[in-house]
């Protein structure tokens, strides 16, 4: 029986195949690479020494889906695919609702047409909006969502809790990821952003590796102990452990769960920079800009439901983080491009 991993060349689904590979599972992927190289599953096989069935397809169509379940034994399925720029899907909600709503019911379509039932899905700190308590726990209800890319996260969820609800048997369990960062520590595998960079740390390390000039930090003025953002980093090794926990519970039929997976604990913008500084020895030049649009002051996670649950926490601190997606950055300042 093998895990199907949509979405699987991409940032967490690459690290996210290396750990169900070393756990012993058999794994398949699908992607249609609008994000990511087929490299990263060269070096997935690099890593793990064992190959990765890969199926170069899109999860809107359902005949190529339907051979991947037919060739397959195909137990659960985690699904990583999607689009997933914030400020992108305010410009183009039409291809964010399509490829990640229609996208999915596709794929649960062809789960149900093959009796598959197990899923867990990638959903985000995001769908919380503004969180009502912090840290936040799964209780926390869902808040107001300012982009597309969001509101796909939330109908998502919600459309996975009826399928649940009208058919029992289906096991879903909806993982809540704060903000991944880092890479595999052998460097082979990381974030490969197109273009500039809108996350934190792919734009700190594209100023430390000199592609970029200057980070700008997005407002000094929020309420937090050094007045910008404060966000619950998590290395992007302990989420993927956290998908083969998430696996291993699939055989109890859970039923419906939901686990935010973060490590707990909050860094500032200018936590990360010394961090990344300290850790690497390189400089990271910054400028106080304006707020961004859309940012919140605070979001950390409560993780305690994901430990009891799932005998899970994320074990690796931010200096490692930093470390790690320095050495990914600075062996591959292209990315995967040569
Ligand atoms: P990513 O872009 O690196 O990976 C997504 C993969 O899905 C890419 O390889 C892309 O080519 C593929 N894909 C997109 N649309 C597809 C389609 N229609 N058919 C087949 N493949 C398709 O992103 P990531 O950071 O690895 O994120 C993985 C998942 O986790 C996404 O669903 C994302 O929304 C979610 N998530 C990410 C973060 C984050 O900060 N990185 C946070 C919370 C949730
Ligand atoms: C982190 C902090 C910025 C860039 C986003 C999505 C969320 C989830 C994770 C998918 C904030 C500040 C950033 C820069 C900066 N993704 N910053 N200069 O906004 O917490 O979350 O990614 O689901 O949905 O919204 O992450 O890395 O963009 O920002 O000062 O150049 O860094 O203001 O405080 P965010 P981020």
């Amino acid at each position: 029986m093998a895990v199907l991993v949509t979405g699987g060349a991409g940032f967490i689904g690459s690290h996210t195949v290396v750990e169900l590979q070393n756990a012993g599972y058999e794994v398949v992927v699908v992607d249609n690479l609008s994000n990511s190289s087929p490299k990263s599953l060269e070096r997935v096989q690099e890593i793990t020494g064992k190959a990765v069935k890969f199926y170069e397809a899109d999860i809107l169509d359902a005949d190529a889906l339907a051979t991947v379940f037919s060739e397959n034994k195909i137990e659960s399925v985690i699904h990583f695919a999607g689009l997933k720029a914030v400020g992108e899907s305010v410009q183009k909600p039409w291809e964010y609702y399509h490829n990640n709503v229609t996208g999915s019911l596709v794929l649960f379509d062809v789960m149900k047409r093959y009796g598959v039932k197990n899923i867990i899905f990638s959903s985000s700190a995001t769908v919380y909006g503004t969180p009502a308590e912090i840290p936040v726990t799964e209780k926390c209800p869902k808040g107001e969502i300012t982009n597309p890319y969001g509101q796909t996260k939330s109908m998502l969820e919600q459309m996975l809790m009826d399928i649940q609800k009208a058919d029992p048997q289906w096991n879903v369990i909806l993982l809540r990821y704060f903000n991944p960062i880092g890479a595999h520590k052998s460097g082979k595998i990381g974030e490969n952003p197109n273009g500039i960079p809108n996350n934190l740390m792919p734009y700190v390390t594209q100023v430390a590796v000199g592609k970029l000039k200057c980070l700008g930090v997005f407002g000094n003025d929020y309420d937090t102990p050094d007045g910008t953002g404060v966000r619950d980093y998590i290395h992007v090794v302990d989420l993927a452990i956290g998908h083969v926990k998430a696996i291993e519970k699939m055989k109890e039929n859970p039923g419906l769960k939901i686990y935010n997976l973060g490590t707990g604990t909050g860094y500032s913008v200018l936590d990360i920079v010394k961090n990344f500084e300290q850790a690497t020895g390189v400089e990271v030049p910054y400028e106080i800009k304006p707020r961004r649009a859309g940012d919140i002051a605070t979001n950390y996670a409560d993780a305690s439901l994901a430990k009891e649950e799932l005998g899970w926490t994320a074990e690796r601190g931010i200096r490692e983080m930093c470390e790690d997606a320095w050495r990914w950055q600075s062996n591959n300042p292209n990315g995967f491009e040569e």
